[in-house]
This record gives structure tokens, sequence and C-alpha cells, in this order.
């Protein structure tokens, strides 16, 4: 080996090192730091499939029967997971929610369930495909949303 190999060798090194303990710090995140994570990425599912129906219910977008009823049963999936992301101790860091949640958890499961309720039925309201009955009952699953971001969100 020559010293331009031996120099070459040594970088090479020092590159792998580096990619291996940027992963390592990656792993390293505290539970409650995953949990935050988890819980906004499942609010940005949410998000990415509320956003068109909300869009064709204020006549935005044309109403697409069959896109609708598969945003309607995403969400209502997706409706069954952030829940688990709100850990004892998960009120600190890059979290918009207040710790009330914590102190008032009965109260908070109970507007997580109504979510759910509302949505799954939005799910099976969509599948009839008609406008007049949907509407009223997007509205349900959005109060759903903002009752629960008015007492526990920070805006
Ligand atoms: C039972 C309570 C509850 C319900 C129901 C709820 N949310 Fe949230 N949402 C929260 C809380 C708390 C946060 C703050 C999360 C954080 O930053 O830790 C949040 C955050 C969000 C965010 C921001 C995510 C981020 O990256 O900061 C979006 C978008 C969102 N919610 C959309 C919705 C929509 C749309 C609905 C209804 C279809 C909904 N939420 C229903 C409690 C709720």
């Amino acid at each position: 080996m020559n010293l331009f190999h031996k120099a070459l060798a040594i970088a090479f090194a020092a590159t792998s090192i580096a990619v291996v303990s940027n992963a390592m710090a990656d792993e390293q995140k505290s539970p409650e730091e995953m949990a935050i994570e988890y819980r906004k990425g499942a609010f940005h599912m949410i998000k990415y499939h509320f956003g068109p129906m909300a869009a064709m219910v204020k006549g935005e977008k044309e109403f697409n029967a069959e896109e609708f009823a598969k945003n309607a049963e995403a969400v209502a999936a997706l409706s069954k997971f952030p829940g688990n992301g709100f850990i004892e101790g998960s009120d600190m860091g890059k979290t918009e929610t207040k710790a009330e949640v914590w102190s008032n958890m009965d109260d908070f499961k109970k507007k997580m369930e109504t979510f759910q309720v509302e949505a799954a039925s939005l799910a099976e309201t969509a599948k009839g495909g008609d406008m007049a009955a949907i509407k009223p009952q997007f509205g349900k699953v959005g109060e759903s949303c903002k009752a629960c971001h008015k007492e526990y969100k920070e805006d």
C-alpha cells in the first residue's frame, strides 16, 4: 500500500464510522421523542387524507365519490393510531401537546374515541356516494378534531 492508498483507506474508514455513528444517534432517541414523532406522523397522515375531503365538501375540488370513500376509509383506519403516541412523560420537547392531556387523560381518550366513531361512520356513509349525506357526517368528524385541538393542542 502506498501512502496515497493508505490515506484513502483512512478517509474511507472515517466516513464509515461517521455514517454508523449517525445511524446510532438516531437509534438513541428517547422513547418520549419517538412517541412525539409517532403521533405527529400519524396526524400528518390523517391530514393528508382529510384535506381532499374538506376541499370536496367545500366545493373547491370536484366531488369524486370513489376518491372520497378511499380517503374516508384511510382516516377511519388511521384514527386508531395517534393515541398510541401520548405516552407518559412525552409532554416536553418538540411538541404542541398541552400537559393537560395527562391530567385529563380520561377526557382526552373520550375525545379520541369520538373522533374514531365519527370517522368510522363517515367511511360507511361515504360508500353511498351521496354528498347530501356525506356533508353533515364530514362536519361531525371535523368537529371532533376541533374539540380536541381546542383543549389539548397549542395553536
Ligand atoms: C383526541 C385529540 C385529537 C383529535 C381527535 C385530533 N387531534 Fe390533531 N392533534 C392533537 C394533538 C394533541 C396534537 C399535537 C401533537 C404534538 O405536537 O405532540 C395534534 C396535532 C395535529 C396536527 C399537527 C401535527 C404536527 O406535525 O405538529 C395535525 C395536522 C392534526 N393534529 C390534524 C388533525 C385532524 C385533521 C384531526 C381530525 C380528523 C385531528 N387532528 C384530530 C390532538 C387531536
